[in-house]
């Protein structure tokens, strides 16, 4: 069986691991009163999510360098290029909602300190109306991600236990 290169591999489930901490983390903070526990809470969310953002960078390159293994044998050719078309749009999401973090957050005014050590430049200026528009912005990508997920992980399932073929184990062993 030819599997997914061990690099590949930490990337998918350490990012995976990350991403899924960050949506929970997201839907929770956002609905807690004010305090200094939310306000560190949000903290840790800009600092894990900009670190996703500079992680997925490394991901495309490692991604256009080692192409994927081939498809499983019989596999018809429209699911080939949903998982295709999928594949990229996870991508696309993975740059998209930390920028859109990133922009929100300079947006209403909160300078982003990666890991409380490293100042990152504000991408706009400081606008209100600006980031209430982002952050229901931030907030629709991330539902995007949500519906995307469920079909990414339910197809994976499908080919493990319905089709029977290495889909998940070339990514996992
Ligand atoms: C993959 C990375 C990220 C994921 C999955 C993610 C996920 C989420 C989720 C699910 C919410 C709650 C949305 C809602 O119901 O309003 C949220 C809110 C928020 N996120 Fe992120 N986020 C990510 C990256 C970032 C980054 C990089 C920043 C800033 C540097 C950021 C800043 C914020 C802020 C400030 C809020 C609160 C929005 C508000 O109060 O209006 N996020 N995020």
């Amino acid at each position: 069986m030819s599997t997914y290169t061990r690099t590949a591999k930490i990337l998918h489930w350490g990012m995976a691991a990350l991403i899924a901490a960050l949506l929970s983390l997201g839907f929770v903070m956002t609905g807690l009163p004010l305090s200094p526990d939310k306000l560190q809470l949000y903290a840790w969310h800009k600092w894990a999510g900009v670190s996703v953002f500079l992680l997925v960078w490394l991901r495309l390159l490692w991604r256009l360098r080692h192409p994927a293994p081939p498809w499983p044998a019989g596999m018809p050719r429209w699911q080939q290029r949903a998982a295709q078309l999928g594949h990229i749009a996870l991508y696309g999401l993975m740059f998209a909602i930390p920028l859109s973090g990133w922009l929100l957050s300079s947006a209403k005014g909160v300078q982003t300190v990666w890991f409380g050590v490293l100042p990152l430049p504000d991408l706009v200026a400081k606008n209100k109306q600006l980031g209430q528009l982002l952050s229901e912005v931030h907030e629709l990508l991330n539902f995007t991600l949500l519906a995307l997920l469920a079909i990414h992980m339910g197809a994976a399932l499908k080919h493990h236990w319905i089709d029977r073929d290495d889909t998940l184990r070339r990514m996992w062993r």
